[in-house]
């Protein structure tokens, strides 16, 4: 028997019935709750608000739980593969050698945007910050592919995600060497997807950037752990935008546009800034705490808290790890490591971040690894898109193609003037 909850309203009462996820949780199912009772919930910023039954990724941001498709993101550390956990997402298991192989090699064979596309890039002035040119970018994709505009076929899915993800480093490269007015080196077939996207960016026509397997590992596992994180905003955006039957390309564009945010995936940018300040002695760590918990200063401890996790972010443990690794490995020594650790140290025995659960989140430690790398740090976000790729499109899919959605479209209370005649203030 279904279980439900008794909403009284104006003397009468309703049923509401309760929906029950596998790890137990819970949720009221109000989707007849206008039909039946003429009422709305209202929930601004969507704390309390399922807007889907979802199969992909699972969080406990209690217990610092984060799963794809039940599998803990701590056992994607050993042997990191960002192509494997990308199939896992969209497809909904691991795939068998012979699905990755066959995805591997549309990824090699679909890597080049077209040659006209190096036009639209040329088009853009050298400041150009380079989230609107990948969000323009792949939007522009629908220009030369529209092959790929029926979003109900599935079988078109696993050709269109290919090219996604292949392109996507191909023009976050670009858009990196065009800010620096450098020639646009083109993809290696011979190249697995992160030495690849890493020669794109840094090697020379004269000189070709060698990946090692430390970076390359480091770098892996930096994508996993951004891969998919549920019902995120850049994520709800391209369901959203989707939901209108907008194709892939078109709903990942705006997904980019909506991870752009400083409170969102802009977070790192504003982490690295953070730490190169309190570097440069303009603060101290001590000030800057200060100045966070100060609400008239408007500023944030950047990479600290989380809406969903209230304990630990497991991405930001991960990440540390793989810093702390990647630094002793490469026998290298990152002042502002130095100062990540000591500004975690100071809010771990502060009340305002203790009382209000204020942890380092992903952000935090993962421009210290790309910093690492050689990463600029207008390239943060783009990394963190390229990331999130495979989550974004496991999720238009999961809508679009396995099921018939239906066009997202929220309400809304309305506070503004009751009904008023118009009179024109204009001149006769
Ligand atoms: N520094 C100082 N105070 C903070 C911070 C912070 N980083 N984060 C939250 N607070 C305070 C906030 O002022 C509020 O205090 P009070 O209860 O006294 O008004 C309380 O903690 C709750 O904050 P909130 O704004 O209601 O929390 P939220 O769930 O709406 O926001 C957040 C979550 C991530 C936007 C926020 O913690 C934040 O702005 N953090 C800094 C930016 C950041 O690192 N973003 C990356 C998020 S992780 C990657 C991603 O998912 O994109």
């Amino acid at each position: 028997m279904t279980e439900t909850v008794t909403l009284k309203v104006d003397g009468k009462e309703y049923q509401l019935p309760l929906v029950t996820g596998t790890e137990g949780e819970r949720a009221i199912d109000i989707t007849r709750l206008r039909a039946e009772t003429g009422l709305i919930s209202l929930d601004p910023g969507y704390g309390n608000t399922g807007s889907c039954e979802s199969a992909i990724t699972y969080i406990d941001g209690e217990q610092g739980i984060l799963r794809y498709r039940g599998i803990p993101i701590e056992q994607f550390e050993k042997n990191p593969n960002f192509i494997e956990v990308a199939w896992l997402l969209i497809f909904g298991k691991l795939p068998t050698q012979q699905e990755y192989d066959r995805f591997s090699e549309v990824l090699t064979n679909t890597a080049n945007v077209d040659e006209a596309m190096k036009h639209n890039f040329q088009g853009f002035p050298r400041s150009a910050p380079p989230m609107a040119i990948l969000s323009a970018m792949i939007n522009a994709l629908s220009c030369y592919h529209p092959e790929f505009q029926d979003v109900d076929d599935p079988d078109q899915l696993e050709a269109v995600a290919a090219r996604l993800i292949s392109k996507i480093r191909t023009i976050a490269a670009y858009a990196y060497r065009r800010s620096r007015g450098k020639p646009v080196i083109y993809p290696d077939p011979k190249l697995r997807y992160v030495p690849n996207f890493l020669h794109m960016m840094f090697s020379q026509p004269y000189d070709k950037y060698i990946c090692d397997d430390v970076t390359q590992d480091a770098f892996n596992l930096l994508l996993i752990l951004h891969a998919d994180h549920e019902q995120n905003c850049s994520t709800s955006t391209v369901r959203m935008v989707g939901s209108s039957q907008a194709n892939l390309f078109a709903s990942c564009a705006s997904g980019v546009s909506a991870l752009w945010g400083p409170l969102h995936g802009g977070a790192n940018v504003q982490v690295l800034k953070m730490l190169q300040t309190i570097h440069d002695g303009d603060m101290t760590p001590e000030e800057y705490v200060r100045r966070a918990k100060d609400k008239d200063s408007g500023e944030r401890l950047m990479g600290f808290g989380h809406r969903v996790y209230k304990n630990f972010d497991p991405r930001a443990t991960v990440l540390q790890r793989t810093a702390e690794r990647l630094f002793k490995k490469m026998n290298k020594q990152d002042p502002l490591l130095d100062i990540a650790r000591k500004l975690e140290e100071i809010t771990l025995s502060d009340s305002y971040f203790v009382e209000r659960n204020l942890y380092p989140n992903v952000d935090f430690y993962s421009g210290i690894i790309l910093r690492a790398i050689g990463i600029p740090v207008n390239m943060f976000t783009v990394i963190f898109a390229i990331g999130r790729l495979p989550g974004w499109i496991a999720h238009w899919a999961e809508q679009n193609v396995s099921a018939s959605p239906r066009i997202a479209r929220p309400r809304q209370v309305y506070t503004g003037n009751p009904e008023t005649r118009y009179v024109s203030l204009l001149d006769e």
